[in-house]
């Protein structure tokens, strides 16, 4: 398949124009309201995590999409950890990608069925009973304990998307809902979101037949949501954390610097494909000195990079594949960085 990719570019007004909401979007948005006006009546921050990626459907009747790389891991890991910092999350992600909590027993890396075991009471008529294999009890006991104490405070909402089109038009309906949390709401936009889309208008009705040879698809560009996110949407109030993912290491610092000059918002994450899961680097800007010890360079000029490692392990644990999970140390960053873009305000 080729695909030709001349520049058509969208603002993202003329997408909002042009393009139709998934037909579930009030409803959503409805449910999204309840929750965010039961946060802020008790008092809690809220963060709107975005996870695993996003599909560019070819045809009407989908039969081909076109999808973007991501498990899901990074924004249901980090979830956990926001909800353990006392955080309410609205949790947005990619149909059937990973969930806070059941993302522990994930069918591909540790089939639940594979720790259960079936005793039968032998001498009785009673049915066999179903137990959890010996070795799996405590690790099931506290992921089981945190999603149970988390249901019972109803401090997590979760939605989801599938296609590019519907995580604009959800992203933008919840920034617009969040608004009144001013600046008590951060977003972490985990998300791998597509960069080309086929409009609605020029996507055929029907399966796209073969048998015609090569197939030729002109693409348009996503528009890039984050610079009316940040002035618009969110009227500047809210802490605002992007991701930057790329398989040149090289190209990490300069994207994400680009990125911040572009579109104005806190934190850039920058993350190279293979190094994902123990090292990241933040990227902000730098007018005022930040008060870490582990910042390891700061740039004389206008931004400064700290990096995040955690130790690769030679013995992962069986149940996160690590001792430590890089999300721990992330979201305690992020943490503290959002209490001080609340108290600059406030104080
Ligand atoms: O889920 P895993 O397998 O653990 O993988 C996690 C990850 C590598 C996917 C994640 O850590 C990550 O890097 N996510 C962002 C990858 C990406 O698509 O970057 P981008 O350059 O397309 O987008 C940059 C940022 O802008 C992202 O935060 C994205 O959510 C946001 N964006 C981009 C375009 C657009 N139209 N709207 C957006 O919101």
């Amino acid at each position: 398949m080729a695909a030709a990719t001349t520049e058509t570019t969208f603002s993202a007004e003329e997408y909002f124009a042009t393009q139709p909401p998934p037909p579930s979007l009030e409803h959503d948005i409805g449910e999204v309201r309840d929750f965010i006006s039961r946060q802020v009546k008790e008092g809690r921050n809220v963060v709107l995590v975005t996870s695993g990626g996003t599909t560019v459907p070819l045809e009407l009747n989908v039969v081909r999409f076109l999808d973007n790389f991501s498990a899901g891991t990074r924004g249901a890991t980090s979830a956990e950890y926001f909800l353990k910092a006392g955080y309410a999350v609205i949790f947005m992600h990619r149909q059937f990608s990973l969930q806070p909590y059941s993302r522990h027993y994930s069918h591909s890396t540790n089939p639940f069925l594979d720790f259960l075991e079936i005793e039968s009471r032998s001498g009785t008529s009673s049915p066999p009973e179903i137990c959890v294999t010996h070795n799996m009890r405590q690790d099931l006991l506290e992921v089981l304990t945190a999603y149970k104490s988390v249901h019972a405070a109803g401090t997590l909402h979760t939605m989801t998307f599938v296609t590019v089109n519907d995580y604009l038009w959800l992203l933008r309906a919840v920034s617009q809902e969040l608004c009144v949390l001013g600046k008590k709401s951060m977003y972490y936009l985990a998300a791998a979101v597509s960069d080309f889309f086929l409009p609605r208008q020029k996507m055929s009705e029907h399966k796209i037949q073969s048998g015609k040879g090569s197939l030729h698809i002109e693409m348009d560009q996503v528009p890039k949501i984050l610079k009316p996110m940040v002035h618009e949407w969110t009227k500047g109030e809210a802490f605002i954390v992007s991701f930057k993912l790329e398989t040149d290491e090289q190209l990490l610092i300069p994207k994400a610097r680009a990125a911040l000059e572009r579109y104005g918002h806190q934190v850039v994450i920058g993350n190279d494909l293979h190094r994902r899961k123990f090292e990241v680097v933040f990227v902000s800007r730098a007018q005022r000195p930040l008060p870490s010890t582990d910042l390891d360079d700061q740039s004389p000029g206008t931004f400064a990079e700290m990096w995040l490692r955690i130790p690769v392990l030679a013995t992962p644990n069986p149940v996160t594949h690590q001792v430590k999970e890089i999300e721990e140390d992330i979201i305690a960053e992020l943490v503290r960085r959002h209490s001080r873009w609340i108290n600059e305000v406030y104080n």
